[in-house]
C-alpha cells in the first residue's frame, strides 16, 4: 500500500475498497470494512445516503431494497428503522460460496460509527451520492470530518478524499473547505474522451477523475495524467485489467477485491 504521505502522489497506484472488499463481505458493513483493512487497501471507500432525520449512512442506492430485507427510500426512514434493518443476509444468499454466519442480521454504518470504528489509521473516500436530494448534507459530512480532525490544519493530508458525480456538490465542499481533495466521478458510456477547457474546469476544484474503466484507453489516460490530473478508475475485478490500466498510467483503482489488486501490486 501507498505511504501516508504518498497517498496523493502522480506516482503511486492506490487500492481503494470499493464498498469495502465487497467482493468478500456485504458491501457497506463493518465486515465489509473490517475485510479490507486486513487486505491492506489503501483506502475503504464509502457511498453516503441520509436518513429522514440527517443522519449520514453508508449505502450506495437511495433505495433499501437490494442491500437490506426491507423496500423503500432512505429518506423516509429514520436511523433507528433502518438500524434494524438485516443488510447482510441479501449477500449470503447471493454468494453461497462466500456466505458466513456473521453476515446475517448485520446492520447499516453510520459514517461516525464507521470512523470511530476505524479511526485515524485509515484513509476514507467518500461519495456524496445524489447531493443535491439531500439538503444539507454536506455540511453534516464536512462538520463530521472536522469533529474527528480528519480535516482542517491538523489532519494528514488525503486522510479523506471527497468524490462525486455532482460537480456542484463538489464546488460546494470546495467553498466551504478549500484543502479537501476532492475527485470528479464521470461515468462514460462510450469511449473515453475529455477536451483540455474540460479538464481545465475540473482543476479549478478537483485534483482528479474518477472514472469507469470500460471505456478507457491509453490516450485518455495519457491525456488526463499530461494536464496534471489524478486518475482513479471504477470497478476492476479482474487482474488482467488492473494490469493493464496501471500500465496505461492510472493512479487509484476502485476494487471489489482490494486482495487481488494488492497481489497485482506486489507484482509490479
Ligand atoms: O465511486 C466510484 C464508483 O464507486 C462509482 O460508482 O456506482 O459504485 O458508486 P458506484
Ligand atoms: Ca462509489
Amino acid at each position: 500500500d501507498a505511504n501516508d504521505e504518498d497517498l496523493l502522489s502522480p506516482n503511486t497506484v492506490l487500492n481503494i475498497a470499493h464498498r469495502g472488499a465487497s467482493g468478500h463481505a456485504p458491501e457497506h458493513t463493518i465486515p465489509s470494512y473490517e475485510t479490507a483493512e486486513e487486505m491492506v487497501g489503501d483506502y475503504i471507500e464509502i457511498d453516503l445516503q441520509m436518513t429522514n432525520d440527517g443522519e449520514l449512512i453508508a449505502m450506495h442506492d437511495a433505495d433499501v431494497s437490494r442491500t437490506t430485507n426491507e423496500e423503500g427510500l432512505v429518506h423516509n426512514f429514520s436511523l433507528d428503522e433502518i438500524k434494524a434493518f438485516d443488510a447482510g443476509t441479501w449477500f449470503n444468499e447471493k454468494n453461497p460460496e462466500r456466505a458466513q454466519p456473521v453476515f446475517s442480521n448485520v446492520s447499516i454504518p453510520t459514517l461516525e460509527e464507521i470512523i470511530e470504528r476505524f479511526g485515524p489509521d485509515s484513509n476514507y473516500y467518500i461519495e456524496t451520492k445524489t447531493p443535491e436530494k439531500y439538503p444539507g448534507m454536506i455540511e453534516e459530512l464536512i462538520s463530521l470530518l472536522e469533529k474527528q480532525q480528519f480535516i482542517g490544519p491538523n489532519a494528514r493530508k488525503g486522510k479523506v478524499i471527497i468524490q462525486s458525480f455532482s460537480e456542484d456538490g463538489l464546488q460546494e465542499v470546495s467553498q466551504l473547505d478549500p484543502s479537501i481533495p476532492l475527485i470528479q466521478l464521470i461515468s462514460y458510456n462510450d469511449t473515453a474522451s475529455i477536451t483540455n477547457d474540460q479538464m481545465e474546469e475540473i482543476k479549478d476544484y478537483a485534483i482528479g477523475i474518477g472514472a469507469n474503466y470500460e471505456h478507457l484507453t491509453e490516450e485518455y489516460v495519457a491525456k488526463v495524467r499530461d494536464a496534471g490530473l489524478l486518475l482513479h478508475a471504477y470497478t476492476v475485478n479482474e487482474e488482467d485489467d488492473m494490469k493493464q490500466l496501471i500500465e496505461w498510467g492510472v493512479t487509484g483503482i476502485f476494487t471489489d477485491y482490494p486482495d487481488r489488486l494488492s497481489g497485482v501490486l506486489d507484482g509490479v
